[in-house]
């Protein structure tokens, strides 16, 4: 599909970004109206909130937000509850579009819209200094065509705000074999975007997961961030990712559900394998044999115990998300591989068990340390 007719039908691998955003969206909104009372989500390159009959990213927006506000709980705990949704396109077209779409559906009061039709660059230095001092949280979306869109100093002066998170999404299909490619050097953003966003640079990459780890490692390092999780969208010839950047590890904890309950070895949605539309698309990952994604995570979590012999139960924990897996995957590879020699308690009210959960970090439970055999 081109650029040109992108709007006209939503492709496959369109309906699984929108699946995914819309799955975080709905987890990550009630987290936050419940503790903040309010939120801001920019959707800067929004598009007319339609890709044929099927909603984009902007009504998804506007739809789970309307929701959220109309439900018992919220009302009752955060009554004054808020949602601020800007948009702004390069194209005034799909701005005007955007805003017929917008007309056609039923909104809260409490959904605050704001559309624009500015191009990215434009609008950024405006909307980072507008927001300096806000503490709203904020969730941008960034959905551009080509990842020649923004720039990895951009994405540093979004991350730097507070309370954000940045979720994007980009084409990545050309190429990933960049170092034997043939006249690479017609292409100078291509090598702009290597060298800005990727540790190798101009390489021949093993895989398509090598070369987003790559640029995962890259964003961690040039933003000094420690969760960063891509999600690969791979429909045959058509390559995409998602990328998640946040601060806070029930964002990275909410991903890599989404991951593991959608993409095979929680990293790669397979969409000729997978029909998204029904259920079995997104079957359950099969856990009872340690995958080769598991097989890896086992060995990096060898490293880190090695490194940090006194770790305890919720370091342990906040390690697991930050690597994109989930506790039940910690418990997994301690029951099948059976290397814990000791459990040390470090706290008095320590009862037997591992107490490897999500709720260690919620609640900072510190109950205890392990003692492995290697
Ligand atoms: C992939 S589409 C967005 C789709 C939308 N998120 C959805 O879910 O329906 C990319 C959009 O980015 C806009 N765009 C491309 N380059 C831009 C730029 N530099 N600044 C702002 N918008 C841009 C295009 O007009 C197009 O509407």
């Amino acid at each position: 599909m081109t650029t040109k007719n992108f709007f006209d039908k939503q492709s496959d691998s369109t309906a699984v970004k929108i699946k995914i955003l819309q799955e975080y969206f709905k987890g990550y909104l009630p987290k936050l109206l419940l503790t903040f009372g309010n939120c801001l989500v920019a959707d800067l390159f929004c598009g007319t909130g339609k890709n044929g009959k099927e909603d984009g990213s902007a009504l998804i927006f506007i739809k789970e937000a309307n929701n959220f506000l109309n439900d018992k709980t919220i009302v009752k705990k955060q009554p004054g509850a808020k949602v601020y949704l800007f948009f702004s396109d390069g194209d005034k077209q799909n701005i005007k579009q955007l805003k017929q779409n917008i007309s056609n559906i039923e909104k809260n009061d409490r959904v605050i819209i704001r559309r624009k039709s500015y191009s990215f660059d434009e609008i950024f230095n405006s909307i980072t200094e507008k927001l300096k001092e806000a503490k709203i949280p904020k969730f941008f979306f960034l959905d551009p065509f080509s990842y020649a869109s923004f720039s990895m100093d951009q994405l540093r002066q979004l991350m730097n705000l507070l309370n954000t998170e940045v979720l994007f999404f980009w084409p990545y299909n050309e190429v990933y074999r960049f170092k034997t490619m043939q006249g690479i050097e017609k292409y100078p953003s291509l090598i702009k975007f290597l060298q800005e966003f990727t540790t190798k640079g101009i390489f021949d990459y093993e895989s398509q997961k090598e070369f987003l780890n790559s640029i995962k490692e890259k964003i961690k390092h040039d933003l000094q961030i420690d969760l960063v999780r891509p999600i690969e969208i791979n429909a045959g010839s058509t390559k995409k990712c998602l990328f998640l950047l946040t601060k806070h590890w029930e964002g990275m904890l909410l991903m890599n559900q989404i991951a593991w309950k959608r993409a095979e070895g929680g990293s790669s949605v397979s969409i000729r394998k997978m029909n998204y539309k029904q259920n079995s698309l997104f079957s359950k990952t099969q856990m009872d044999n340690l995958t080769l994604e598991m097989r890896e995570f086992e060995d990096s979590l060898k490293d880190f115990l090695t490194n940090n012999p006194n770790a305890t139960n919720d370091e342990i924990v906040y390690f697991t998300i930050k690597e994109g897996f989930l506790p039940r995957h910690i418990v997994e590879i301690f029951n099948k591989c059976k290397w814990i020699e000791k459990v040390i308690p470090i706290s008095k009210s320590y009862k037997k068990g591992l107490y490897i959960s999500a709720d260690t970090l919620r609640k900072n439970k510190r109950f205890c340390k392990f003692r492995y055999k290697f």
